[in-house]
């Protein structure tokens, strides 16, 4: 088999790299271990950039998350009892952020792959890639049985953080740059209406929370818990008490309680790898980095890397010139380095720290006062929160 490009990893880069291509009047074939079933209904984040969703829109595939995404003009900060709301419609001239869950984009863009018959492989086992810094890097694989060889131009590597991708790189040729939480989320989705028309991020003294949604009657909470808090300890009454303590404000507002439909706990860190690319290789999306989550910019940054990658490799294909593809990692890396500034800020500014003593409590505080009392200050949040420009 012999394609253009080849993708591993059907997530929000691998699709979306595809898709971009396919626009383009490039081949691909991508490669996914899991089966298509299982892509499309793990729970995960759920809020898109203004970037990402006109990003969506201009690639024909924005229709349904126009229709059932929900438009948010910004979010709420709560501490010492209080919710502040910032207007980032306001702030920013019109942009705004869109709550969407994570698997519809992916169902989305499966979508978009089948409509335009190209091809995707669920449930591939064994993958590995080869020859990454020569002329025709190749990506072995067995499908329903079959080993496979497929021989590309690029390799597309965007299988998240766990892939085979980035560790096919030559370990001399990369640089990590990590930072590790003493903390984790403890997420959930509930039965109920939410009681908020936008975001709630709380600052409390026994940790953070996050009041989201997903729907109309869907509500999406997490509570700050230990890295590795065990779930078993955590009763649906148990989780509902620690929520209404950190979340209820002086004027009463509270999440809405319901059924438990679905928990999880997912620890937190930032990374970044350096450099972006080896040879033909290049890494996309959590292969490349990851961002705490209280930022909401994992997919986002996603999709900002493929479309960076999608127009160097159209730039290549129609004049054989490689500058853009040569500068690939420079130019993701400069933006992807200010959102894991972003991510890092929000998250330090919103956690209870094990090492922190009441004068950084105090510190916290001072901080999210002068945030939510200074235009200057939440315009910086706001822009950052809907998205920086791609380049
Ligand atoms: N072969 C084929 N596919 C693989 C392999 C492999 N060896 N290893 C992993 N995969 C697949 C995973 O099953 C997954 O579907 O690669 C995909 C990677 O997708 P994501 O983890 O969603 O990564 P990405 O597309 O970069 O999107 C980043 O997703 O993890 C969230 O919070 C993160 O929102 C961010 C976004
Ligand atoms: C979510 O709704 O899953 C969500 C929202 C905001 C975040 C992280 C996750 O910062």
């Amino acid at each position: 088999m012999r394609t253009q490009v080849g993708i591993v990893g059907a997530g929000p880069a691998g699709l979306m790299l595809a898709h971009l291509l396919h626009l383009q009047g490039i081949e691909s074939v991508v490669l996914e271990a899991r089966s298509r079933d299982y892509i499309e209904g793990r729970v995960r984040a759920g809020v898109l950039e203004q970037t990402t969703v006109d990003l969506m829109v201009q690639a024909g595939v924005g229709e349904r998350l126009q229709r059932q995404g929900l438009v948010h003009r910004g979010i709420y900060l709560s501490f010492s009892g209080r919710r502040h709301h910032i207007d980032m419609t306001e702030l920013t001239g019109g942009r705004s952020l869109t709550v969407y869950a994570q698997h519809e984009v992916i169902k989305d863009l499966v979508q978009a792959r089948l409509d335009a018959g190209g091809p995707i492989l669920f449930d591939v086992e064994d993958v590995s890639i080869h020859e990454i810094d020569g002329a025709r890097p190749k990506i072995r694989f067995r499908h329903q049985g079959q080993p496979q060889e497929l021989e590309c131009d690029f390799l597309g590597g965007c299988d998240g953080y766990h892939g085979i991708c980035r560790t096919a790189v030559p370990e001399k040729a990369l640089t990590a740059y990590e930072r590790h939480y003493p903390f984790g989320w403890l997420g959930i989705l509930a039965e109920a209406a939410p009681s908020s028309e936008e975001l709630v991020y709380t600052y409390h003294e026994r940790g953070f929370a996050l009041f989201s949604m997903r729907s109309p009657m869907v509500t999406r909470l997490y509570l700050q818990c230990a890295p590795d808090e065990d779930l078993a300890g955590w009763s649906d009454d148990r989780i509902w008490e620690e929520m209404m303590t950190r979340c209820t404000t002086r004027d009463g507002w509270a999440p809405k309680q319901g059924p438990v439909i679905q928990r999880g706990v997912t620890d937190m860190r930032s990374f970044v790898i350096e450099s972006m690319q080896y040879g033909r290789l290049f890494l996309a999306g959590d292969a490349a980095h990851i961002v705490p989550p209280t930022g909401a910019k994992g997919l986002n940054l996603a999709v900002a890397d493929v479309a960076v990658l999608a127009r160097a490799m159209a730039e290549f294909y129609r004049t054989g010139r490689r500058d853009l593809l040569d500068r690939y990692s420079e130019t993701c890396l400069r933006r992807v380095w200010k959102v894991q500034r972003f991510s890092w800020w929000m998250t330090s500014m919103l956690h209870r720290f094990t090492s922190d003593n009441d004068f950084d409590q105090r510190r916290q505080i001072a901080e999210l006062d002068y945030l939510t009392g200074s235009r200057a200050a939440m315009t910086s949040l706001a822009e950052n929160y809907v998205g920086l420009p791609l380049d």
